[in-house]
Formats: structure tokens, C-alpha cells, sequence
């Protein structure tokens, strides 16, 4: 497993029961003082959210589209669940527009580009051997006139490094980029260099193996590319992004790291972003080089059945943990239960013995300071 030696030891403690995910405890968020994830490098975060989309068929509907550009800004919520504190509380769904933008040389965008509210909606699960029964759509269409698209950020405007991993997929039509980014808000985001962003991005015009990694910008105020600053990545495993997949991007000090179904497929520490930011997800067209045209008729959607995150932010209130100690640390990789966290380390049970216990006489610091050493 990808954990620092520091907790290879409680494996060799649980190994008395069958070595599985199982040998660790499922807790609450309350029970745990911070979450460590695994993979290349190890962070510790403070705190936990779930989003789960899979059981809510009382919501369950596909709405039509709106074609006129004003009405479909207007719309309001695509059923209740998008007027539920749950749901308002944590994301806010946009309705700008990009007209500014169609008549400056700010972009290359082509079509009037439209945020609605209605392209937000939970979609009752199809598939065969549907593995949930709903998901959220984000969905992007293109009218007669202009492309209708989806787009929500979070609530939490100042995330200051995260690990967010979303079950999902792609499909519909080329000429969509479907994304999860964070995002520094500045006032002038056309100032480059004030530019802070990390990209998963989809391209449906692009080979349905291929994902695109970017710590923006990746480009300059002249138009030229920078290539350190974007990948071009082939999914693992001969799948595709219209197969369900986790994707997962860790947003830590000085790197950006994504992941596939677990697999590290790209890390990019040109131009990471330093300073606390949101978190968005879009899908969207604007007829530009980027996204391409999408052809009228046509439509792609960006399927989330749930999105999974640890994260540390700067304007957190005082939290519950005792003088900044980490003493119980949890895990949301090592459950068999998505969403639900495990205890790796800190609890008195018989699982963790008596390495638990000693790690609770270890500060937050001590306990970083050892994972740096043993990495
Ligand atoms: C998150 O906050 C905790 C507590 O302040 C800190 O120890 C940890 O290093 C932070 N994580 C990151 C990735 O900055
Ligand atoms: C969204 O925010 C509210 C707090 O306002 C919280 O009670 C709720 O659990 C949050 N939803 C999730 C999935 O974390
Ligand atoms: C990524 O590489 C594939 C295969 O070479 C190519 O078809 C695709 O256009 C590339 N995508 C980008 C954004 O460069
Ligand atoms: C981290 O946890 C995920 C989810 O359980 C798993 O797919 C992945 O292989 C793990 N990575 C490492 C490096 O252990
Ligand atoms: C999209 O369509 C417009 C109008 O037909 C055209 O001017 C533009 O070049 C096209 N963009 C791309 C990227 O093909």
C-alpha cells in the first residue's frame, strides 16, 4: 500500500486477521483528527465531505432544454434537491455567460456560450448492471443559436490544498470539455500571471482514452503553448472516460497529482497553485480552439455519481482537535465502504493494539516529521 513505513506496521499488526481493506475500523468524520491519503505522497487534511448522488431517485429527472439564451440563465432549480440546504450549502450553480468574451481577442470563443441552471439535474441510473440507482448530470448542448452549458463551484472559497476524487464518466458528442479544477478567484483572471489552477479536463473531440492535466496557464500573453505546464495522458487499463471511473487530483504544496482508478497518471509541479482556492466543475463548449464546435442538435454530458473530498481550508473555524494533534488518523482510501472513513492509526482497539496507543502520547507535528523522515 502507498502509506509511509511509519504505518506499514499496523498492517503486520492486523495481518492476524487476513490482510484486507476490512482489517481497518469504519468510523464517522467525528472520529477521526485528520485524514491521510495515500498515493506518491502522503498529506494529511482536517477534514472530510462525501457527495453522493447514487440513491436519490426521488429527484430523478431529465429536463428539456431551454433555447432561449435569458430563460435558460434564469432557470431555476431541476428539482428540490437543488434547492436543499445540502445541496446550497456546499455548491453554487452558475448562470454567466461569455458574451463579454465573444467580442474582445480575450478568447477564441465563437458561440455565445450560456450557464444554466436547468443543464443540473439528477438522472435516473440506465446502464446495465447499474452500480447506483441515480447520478448527476452536467449537461452541454448546442441550439441554433448558442451552446447551453453546466457549471458549479464550491461553497468553500478557500480550500488551501485538497484531495478530491469523483466517480464519473463522459459521453455525448465532440466538441465538450467536461473539467474539475480548482481555481484562485482573482478579479482580473486575464492577468496571467495571477493565474492559479489546476485541471482535469476532458476533451470529447479528442480520442476517448486521452485526459488532459494542466497547472494553468498553459499558455502565454503571446499565444504560445507551455508545455511544462499540461500533459497529455492515456487512461490506463485500455479504458476510456465514457467508462465510470475515479478520477482523483491532489492538490498539495508545490504538486498536483491525478490519479485513475487509483493509477498516479500525471504530477506536475510547474506553476502549482500556491493560494487558497474553490473548486469547480464545469461542462461546456464555446465554439473555440480548445473545445471545438459542437454541432447543432448535439449534447455531452459530464455523470458524477459521487465526489469525494479531504481538505484543508484557511478560514476554517477552531476545530475539535486538541493543540493542533493528530491523534486518530483516518483513511478514505483504505474503507470498503466509499464515503465512510477507516481508522489507521489512534484508536485503543484490538485492531491497532498497542501501536494505537502510542501514537497518541505524538503531536500532529511529530507525526509528520516521521512520515517525512521514513518517506
Ligand atoms: C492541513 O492542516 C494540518 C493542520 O494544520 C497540517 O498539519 C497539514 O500539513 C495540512 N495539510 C496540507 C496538505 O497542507
Ligand atoms: C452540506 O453542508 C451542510 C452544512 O451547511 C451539511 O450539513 C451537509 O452535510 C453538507 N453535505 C455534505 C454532503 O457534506
Ligand atoms: C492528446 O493526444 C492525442 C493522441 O496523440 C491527440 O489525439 C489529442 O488531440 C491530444 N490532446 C491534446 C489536448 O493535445
Ligand atoms: C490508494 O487507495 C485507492 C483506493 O482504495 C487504491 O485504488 C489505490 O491503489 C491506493 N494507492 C496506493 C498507492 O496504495
Ligand atoms: C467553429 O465554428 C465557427 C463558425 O462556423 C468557425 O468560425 C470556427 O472556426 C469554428 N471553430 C473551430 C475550432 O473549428
Amino acid at each position: 500500500m502507498g502509506y509511509p513505513r511509519l504505518f506499514r506496521p499496523l498492517v503486520v499488526v492486523s495481518s492476524l486477521a487476513p490482510l484486507s481493506l476490512a482489517a481497518f475500523q469504519q468510523v464517522s468524520n467525528d472520529q477521526c483528527n485528520c485524514f491521510l491519503t495515500n498515493g506518491s505522497r502522503a498529506d494529511f487534511f482536517t477534514t472530510h465531505k462525501f457527495f453522493d448522488y447514487r440513491e436519490k431517485t426521488e429527484y430523478a429527472s431529465v429536463p428539456s432544454l431551454i433555447d432561449d439564451p435569458d430563460d435558460s440563465s434564469d432557470a431555476g432549480p431541476t428539482s428540490d434537491y437543488f434547492s436543499s440546504d445540502e445541496w446550497t450549502d456546499n455548491w453554487t450553480i452558475q448562470n454567466w455567460n461569455n458574451e463579454a468574451s465573444l467580442s474582445g481577442d480575450v478568447s477564441d470563443a465563437t458561440i455565445l456560450m450560456v450557464n444554466s441552471p436547468n443543464n443540473v439535474y439528477i438522472e435516473k441510473n440506465n446502464d446495465e448492471n447499474a452500480d447506483s440507482s441515480t447520478f448527476l448530470t452536467m449537461r452541454t448542448a448546442r441550439l441554433d443559436d448558442f451552446q447551453t452549458a453546466a457549471e458549479f463551484e464550491s461553497a468553500v472559497r478557500d480550500y488551501h490544498f485538497l484531495s478530491v476524487r469523483m466517480y464519473a464518466r463522459t459521453i455525448g458528442a465532440p466538441g465538450a470539455i467536461t473539467a474539475i479544477f480548482t481555481y484562485r478567484d482573482i478579479a482580473d483572471n486575464t492577468d496571467l500571471t495571477k493565474v492559479q489552477e489546476s485541471d482535469l479536463e476532458i476533451r470529447t473531440i479528442d480520442p476517448p482514452d486521452h485526459v488532459q492535466y494542466t497547472n494553468q496557464p498553459s499558455y502565454t500573453s503571446l499565444g504560445l503553448d507551455v508545455q511544462e505546464a499540461t500533459r497529455n495522458v492515456t487512461i490506463p487499463q485500455k479504458r476510456d472516460w465514457t467508462n465510470w471511473a475515479v478520477y482523483r487530483m491532489d492538490w498539495s504544496p508545490g504538486t498536483t497529482t491525478w490519479y485513475i482508478n487509483g493509477d498516479e497518471v500525471a504530477s506536475i509541479s510547474f506553476q502549482a497553485p500556491r493560494d487558497p482556492s474553490l473548486l469547480i466543475l464545469n461542462s461546456w463548449s464555446d465554439g473555440g480552439s480548445w473545445s471545438g464546435n459542437m454541432s447543432v442538435g448535439e449534447e455531452a454530458y459530464l455523470q458524477i455519481q459521487w465526489i469525494d473530498i479531504i481538505y484543508n481550508s484557511t478560514g476554517a473555524p477552531p476545530s475539535k482537535r486538541d493543540e493542533q494533534s493528530c491523534v486518530r488518523i483516518c483513511s478514505i482510501d483504505e474503507t470498503e465502504q466509499i464515503g465512510t472513513p477507516v481508522l489507521l492509526q489512534g484508536s485503543a482497539s484490538s485492531v491497532l493494539g498497542n501501536v494505537g496507543s502510542f501514537a497518541g502520547i505524538l503531536s500532529w507535528v511529530s507525526v509528520l516529521s516521521m512520515v517525512t523522515t521514513f518517506w
